[in-house]
């Protein structure tokens, strides 16, 4: 597979003058992917319905005359202000009643119809005109779905879409308040039309109406995306793409995967260590510049999954960004060993975000490769580096990984839904333990939640998948290899009631949670053989193997042939132990890496990625801060 670099260009914001010279540099910086468009709703549609494409077409044809290759992206984040005109009820609404005003991005209802009219004929305008251009090699739908909060919306299009989704799924109001429980509280319902949504109760909503309208929320995502991709797919055969982003799970991007051809994601690793991430104040302070050493491969490792294969970095960071409590500048080095990770796991193609730093509006303390004043700045050098680095090295994809990882947006809902203890985080946990077997050195797929076929994995991990799916029971039965299910997996039903017999109800594993319980961080419970559970512990009854017991004498690993049912959140002593032995019943090889060292494995060469601040030994050689180190296999 051909691993190439692109950029992300907004025509639009320079003088058109200037467009010759920035396509050239860029192509003379060897970059093969330029993305624009995504923003530029108002330039191509100044008063409703008058397009003005002129400039799109000199743009594209400016970039495509230097051998660039054009991603275009549809502008639907961004309705111009005369939309509102048009549908002054199309902004989505908070979860306190307050409509999302004007003056930004991605203020618009996925709900909304008129507005939906509105994006349709945008794209297909987008598409007639440029599905056939020959330097259009690839769409990109919207910009980042659920950026800024945008997918929960208490609006009157939300509440009406919702009904209509309740009636199909329930059928009758008696199904309904069956499925919600609604007897609970005398909140049954009569007629679809009297179901509101779960915001501005007086105390919590029934968890079951809350499930149903993320499902609900989600799904209206995935049909938005959709509408797009069909008008796309009738003008044009380049392949669709969307831009997801790190650690958001408010809509199911395996649902919408299904109707692009890639997934891509923005990746911004400094940001999200300040932003969005657990962890001490020593880790933070020593992966201030580099990042997180396991967050960039997890969501290399999601969007794979997401992508059935194909993935990009749409966006990835090239300095200081503008939106972090705290942006610093990342250690020399790093934007170039982010693209090559992303390589190591399988990517086609790393885009920078952005070209040229803005000089103006809300994202001119964001670095670019170049400086407002158009001196390149330190990460197009390191761009540079990489295209001559890619020039020296066959085409590769990703090795097929050992060990496969559950990964269900469905499970974050419902533990943000109902987390009965403050630290009970659906995606933290499974990126706990992602970490764990990142320092054995082990290489990871991230497998779907309807995952049929496991027998190409001699361990698979599902933590915190609320409800097992069929498929993935049958082939959790079917599974010659290792696997380790929970904590709180298979916990509930789909329409979020407590299944009795209790769980976790696997297949041949006599065990039954009686009991749950969560607690504060700095009270662990202890193990026998070292390390403790933190956060979650259940209390089971079983007749299976007990591998770990915790001190007060509770089973905390239960085992019968390969199948495991995990009872608690093990910290890292206690997780590096159980992860260490199912490896070694997996017959799978593994090595404690250093703090801060990772490896991943092409289909071709085995790469190592120092994200420490200072040089690290291994592998017979000296790994310099931020570098990366390959071999071949
Ligand atoms: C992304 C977004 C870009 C830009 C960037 C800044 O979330 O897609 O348009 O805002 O962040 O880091």
């Amino acid at each position: 597979m051909k691993r190439t670099l692109g950029v992300c260009y907004y025509p639009e914001h320079w003088p058109e003058a200037q467009w010759e010279e920035d396509a050239a540099r860029m192509a003379a910086l060897g970059l093969t992917w330029v993305r624009i468009g995504e923003f530029a709703w108002a330039r191509m549609e100044p008063v409703p319905g008058r397009y003005d494409w002129d400039w799109l077409d000199r743009a594209i044809e400016t970039l495509g005359r230097h051998g660039l290759k054009v991603v275009l992206g549809t502008p639907t984040a961004t309705p111009p202000r005369w939309m509102l005109d048009r549908h002054p009820d199309m902004l989505a609404v908070d979860a306190q009643g307050r409509p999302r005003g004007f003056g930004s991005r991605r203020h618009y209802d996925f709900s909304h119809r008129g507005y939906r009219g509105d994006c349709a004929r945008i794209v297909q305008a987008m598409a007639e005109r440029y599905g056939r251009n020959p330097h259009v090699a690839a769409w990109q739908t919207d910009n980042e779905y659920a950026c800024h909060d945008t997918v929960l919306s208490y609006s009157p299009a939300a509440l009406a879409a919702f009904r209509d989704w309740c009636a199909q799924r329930y059928q009758s109001t008696d199904a309904l308040n069956r499925a919600w429980g609604n007897v609970f509280w005398s909140m049954d319902y009569d007629r679809f039309d009297d179901i509101g949504l779960p915001n501005l109760t007086v105390t919590e909503a029934n968890p079951a109406h809350v499930m149903a309208f993320r499902r609900f929320a989600s799904d209206e995502v995935v049909s938005f995306n959709r509408l797009q991709t069909e008008i796309i797919r009738r003008f044009s055969d380049a392949p669709i793409a969307h831009n997801y982003m790190g650690r958001i799970t408010d809509f199911d991007h395996f649902d919408v995967g299904a109707d692009l051809d890639i997934a891509s994601w923005d990746s911004y690793p400094l940001g999200f260590l300040s932003d969005r991430l657990e962890a001490s104040p020593e880790h933070k302070r020593r992966f201030l510049r580099q990042g997180d050493p396991d967050l960039q491969a997890f969501h290399h490792d999601l969007y794979r999954a997401v992508g059935r294969g194909r993935w990009w970095i749409m966006e990835q960071q090239p300095g200081p960004v503008n939106w972090a409590p705290y942006n610093p500048d990342p250690l020399p080095g790093m934007a170039r060993l982010w693209a090559w990770e992303a390589f190591a796991h399988g990517a086609e193609a790393v885009c920078y975000f952005r070209w040229r730093q803005a000089p103006f509006a809300q994202e001119q303390m964001h670095a670019g490769l170049l400086r407002p004043d158009s001196v390149p700045a330190p990460a197009h050098d390191e761009a540079m580096t990489v295209v001559q680095e890619l020039a020296g090295l066959p085409d590769q994809g990703t090795a097929k990984a050992d060990v496969g990882l559950v990964f269900d947006y469905a499970s974050a809902w419902a533990w943000q839904t109902q987390p009965q203890g403050r630290d009970f985080d659906y995606f933290r946990l499974v990126f706990h333990i992602y970490k764990g077997l990142r320092r054995l050195g082990l290489n990871v797929d991230i497998l779907p939640p309807d995952t049929a076929d496991l027998s190409a994995y001699p361990l698979v991990l599902a933590p915190g998948v609320a409800t097992l799916s069929e498929p993935l029971l049958a082939a959790l039965a079917a599974h010659r290899g290792q696997s380790i299910i929970g904590p709180r997996s298979n916990a509930k039903t789909v329409e979020f009631a407590t299944p009795v017999p209790l769980p976790p109800n696997l297949p041949g594993l006599d065990a039954t949670v009686m009991r749950v319980e969560s607690l504060p961080p700095d009270v662990p419970v202890p193990l026998v053989g070292g390390g403790n559970l933190l956060h979650w512990r259940e209390k089971v009854e079983t007749s299976g193997d007990v591998l770990e017991r915790a001190e007060d004498g509770f089973a905390a690993l239960i085992g019968a042939g390969g199948l495991h049912y995990l009872a608690g959140w093990p910290d890292e002593t206690a997780l590096d132990r159980i992860l260490t032995a199912a490896c070694g019943r997996a017959g799978l090889q593994v090595e404690m890496l250093p703090e801060g060292l990772r490896r991943r494995d092409s289909d071709t060469h085995r790469f190592w990625f120092n994200y420490n601040p200072v040089a690290v030994e291994w592998a017979g050689v000296t790994i310099p801060a931020a570098g990366v180190h390959w071999v071949a296999l």
